[in-house]
């Protein structure tokens, strides 16, 4: 059955000290805690090696929030799929929607990554999710269905099976306003149910759906108790181990 996951995503935020402090806090947070989903912690790449032996990686995954569409070679400033997993990262968020906005990804540059963070054995964090004015005009369910077919749908049932997907309303990242638990139960079925049509039951039931946007201490609980919401993209909220705690024993 699919897992509960509880990811944090810093951001560009903490500088490395900052960030492995932060990292240190909350493996001491988890120590001899039991908790009923993983964690992960998605850091900036200049942070993942140090992160990684700062940690118990078999209780927190390190996540990189991005890698690059090529394989290697001459491509300054980018980092490639290999080069995040020999840090010991074993995650990569992709498909943000700061990185669509901001930095103009495309569903084609995002079918790329995806590939290249599978082969390189990492774990893809998939992020789909609608604007305020395609929520407003009841275009929410066409839209993420075409994110997930543009981008992830030609993957083998295979591959497919290692991709967690995360969906994030963007009018709710980072905003205060949280999809209710209704609004989230009801898009990650029909996100479940799309997956289903091309992988089958067994596929989808299996794949972990986060939810993501101004997910915080007082409102994960609600939010993670829908049949299909399998845990959560944290922003703000998993910036102080106080704020991200609570989130992770929503579980
Ligand atoms: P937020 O960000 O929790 O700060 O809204 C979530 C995200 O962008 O992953």
């Amino acid at each position: 059955m699919r897992k509960n996951i509880v990811a944090g995503n810093w951001k560009m935020n903490k500088n490395l000290q900052e960030g492995v402090e932060l990292a240190k806090e909350l493996n001491e947070a988890l120590k001899n805690k039991t908790v009923n989903c993983d964690v992960v912690i998605g850091t900036p790449f200049i942070h993942l090696a140090s992160v990684v032996n700062s940690v118990d990686t078999t209780r927190i995954g390190v996540a990189a929030q991005n890698c690059a569409d090529k394989e290697s070679g001459a491509y300054t400033g980018e980092v490639s799929a290999a080069m995040v997993a020999s840090t010991g990262a074993k995650y990569v968020i992709l498909g943000h929607s700061e990185r669509r906005a901001y930095y103009h990804e495309t569903p084609e540059l995002l079918k790329e990554k995806v590939k290249l963070a599978l082969a390189n054995g990492l774990t893809p964090i998939f992020c789909i999710g609608e604007v305020l004015e395609e929520r407003e005009a009841n275009k929410h369910f066409e839209v993420v269905k075409s994110q997930v077919e543009e981008s992830l749908f030609e993957l083998s049932p295979e591959d497919f099976s290692k991709i967690v997907l995360a969906y994030e309303p963007v009018w709710a990242i980072g905003t205060g306003k949280t999809a209710t638990a209704d609004q989230a139960q009801e898009i990650h079925a029909f996100i479940r149910k799309t997956l289903a049509g091309q992988y089958g039951q067994e596929i989808a039931d299996n794949t972990s759906i986060l939810y993501g946007g101004s997910c915080n201490a007082g409102n994960a609980k609600e939010l993670f108790s829908n049949p299909d919401v399998d845990g959560g993209l944290i922003g703000g909220a998993s910036l102080g181990v106080d704020k991200f705690m609570p989130i992770i024993e929503a579980f």
